[in-house]
């Protein structure tokens, strides 16, 4: 069965609630439809509300981000179980700028999807080499290891529920697209790694998303390479042009 393509707006620390509303109230119905799976992950304190103004649409909502444990003594964390009352669809992990800025590790990426995978929402599992990285030519020993480190332990029918985003630092915010070529490549390498780790029936139902400036230009050409399953998309998510990026599946 083909996969259906998935497109992702990580609005990161942009969108103040009543921005986001405005946003979702203007752009919900065009964004609506099933022909592709379309989620939109925005801050914290808007979640309840856009996911209230998002019922009865085809629009998934997702939170950028948790922590594994169920509560406790963590200062500014949001748990599994404080997302799971909002119903949340898709839940994203390890993004690059939380393993820059915020100390993340493979480790805790890992304790994050047990956690994440115990509740009904899908795991967004992002991956992904620093420029350095690439100019040594370690890129896919980097990203085999983030994946392996990502899904320790996760069994079978698990990582079929999840989505892994290719999101090589170097690409994100920057304007500095990877080729569609480049971005194939390494999700065809993951997609290599899954099927090495599970097998290569479970390896072809798991989507593999490419994260990294895209947007409505080069979203075609990207969108349409085998095994690039859709987009996770930041700031181009945040403009009318999403629309366009939806279109081009
Ligand atoms: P940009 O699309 O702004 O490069 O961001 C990509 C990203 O990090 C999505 O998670």
């Amino acid at each position: 069965m083909a996969r259906k393509k998935v497109i992702v707006g990580n609005w990161k620390m942009n969108n103040t609630i009543k921005e986001s509303l405005e946003f979702i109230n203007n752009m919900k119905y065009k964004m609506d439809t099933n022909i592709v799976d379309v989620g939109i992950c925005p801050q914290y304190l808007a979640l309840s509300k856009i996911k209230e103004e998002t019922k009865g649409t085809n629009i998934k909502i997702g939170a950028q981000n948790v922590h594994f444990a169920d509560n406790g003594a963590y200062t500014g964390e949001v748990s599994t179980k404080m997302l799971e009352e909002l119903e949340l669809d898709y839940c994203i992990i390890g993004h690059s700028e939380r393993r820059q800025y915020f100390n993340e590790t493979d480790e805790t990426v890992n304790k994050k999807l047990h956690k994440v995978l115990q509740t009904g929402m899908i795991p967004i599992v992002c991956v992904g080499e620093v420029l350095k990285e690439r100019e040594e030519n370690i890129h896919f020993e980097v990203v085999e290891k983030q994946v392996e480190a990502a899904f320790k332990d996760i069994e079978i029918l698990e990582i079929q529920k999840c989505i892994i985003a290719y999101e090589p630092v170097w690409a994100i915010g920057t304007g500095k697209t990877a080729t569609s070529v480049q971005a194939e490549e390494m999700c065809k390498y993951i997609r290599e790694i899954i099927a090495n780790l599970y097998s290569k029936e479970v390896a072809e139902k798991v989507r593999i998303q490419y994260g990294g400036s895209v947007n409505s230009g080069n979203a075609k050409e990207i969108l349409n390479m085998p095994n690039i399953d859709g987009a996770l998309v930041g700031g181009a998510s945040l403009k009318v042009e999403f629309i366009e990026i939806i279109k081009a599946v």
